[in-house]
């Protein structure tokens, strides 16, 4: 069976790099194999993760299709753009949201044993390297395996074509190996 992997951008915004970036990594986990779902998660918004909101009105609906997605793939592809040298506060908001076990499910059900691979667009010198450390370490402290490989592209508002590629054609194909990797390695898993 085709690996299940669920793809998305930390980033709401319409011309967001990151949402370029992602695109990449799905055609090479595709072109391996894989069965992608991409999704944006401006189609998810949820309101900040509040204590006091969830014991009055539990999961928001959002949250509850996200937890479905999550449950319905074997991996996830994440390009995350970096803010103040860190993670964003959707994709934050997303992972708190989606981590809250529902009546009857375990701790950490969505995320224990999945697979992951990152990557980061910034217009910036570091193209976001360092907020990938902190995604990688949150991902990881949540039960998710991190791939060592990623790939931080820096000067992104230089870095694309008209056609969404990467100018970069070492680059381009370093993109397309995340996804195929990742592909390769929940086949091994899972096949
Ligand atoms: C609040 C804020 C903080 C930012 N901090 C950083 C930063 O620390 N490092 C960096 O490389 N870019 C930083 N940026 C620039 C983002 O990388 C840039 O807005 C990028 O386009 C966001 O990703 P997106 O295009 O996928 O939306 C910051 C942007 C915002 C709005």
């Amino acid at each position: 069976m085709a690996p299940h992997i669920l793809a998305f951008a930390g980033s709401t915004r319409t011309n967001s790099f990151n949402k370029r970036l992602i695109k990449i990594a799905v055609a090479g986990a595709r072109a391996a194999g894989a069965d992608v779902t991409l999704i944006d998660l401006r189609d998810y918004p949820l309101p900040l993760y509040d204590g006091d909101l969830e014991e009055r009105e539990g999961l928001p609906a959002n949250g509850r299709k996200l937890k479905d997605l999550f449950l319905a793939h074997q991996g996830l592809l994440i390009s995350a753009p970096e803010y103040n040298s860190s993670i964003t506060a959707v994709l934050k908001n997303t992972i708190d949201w989606v981590s809250r076990p529902v009546p009857g499910e375990a701790p950490l059900n969505c995320f224990d044993g999945k697979v992951v691979a990152l990557m980061s667009a910034s217009p910036g010198a570091l193209g976001g390297l360092r907020c990938l450390v902190h995604v990688r370490a949150i991902l990881q402290n949540i039960r998710v395996l991190t791939i060592p490989e990623q790939v931080a592209v820096s000067n992104a508002s230089e870095a694309f074509t008209a056609d969404g590629s990467l100018k970069d054609a070492k680059q381009q194909a370093a993109v397309e190996a995340l996804g195929a990797k990742l592909t390769h390695l929940l086949s091994r898993l899972h096949g």
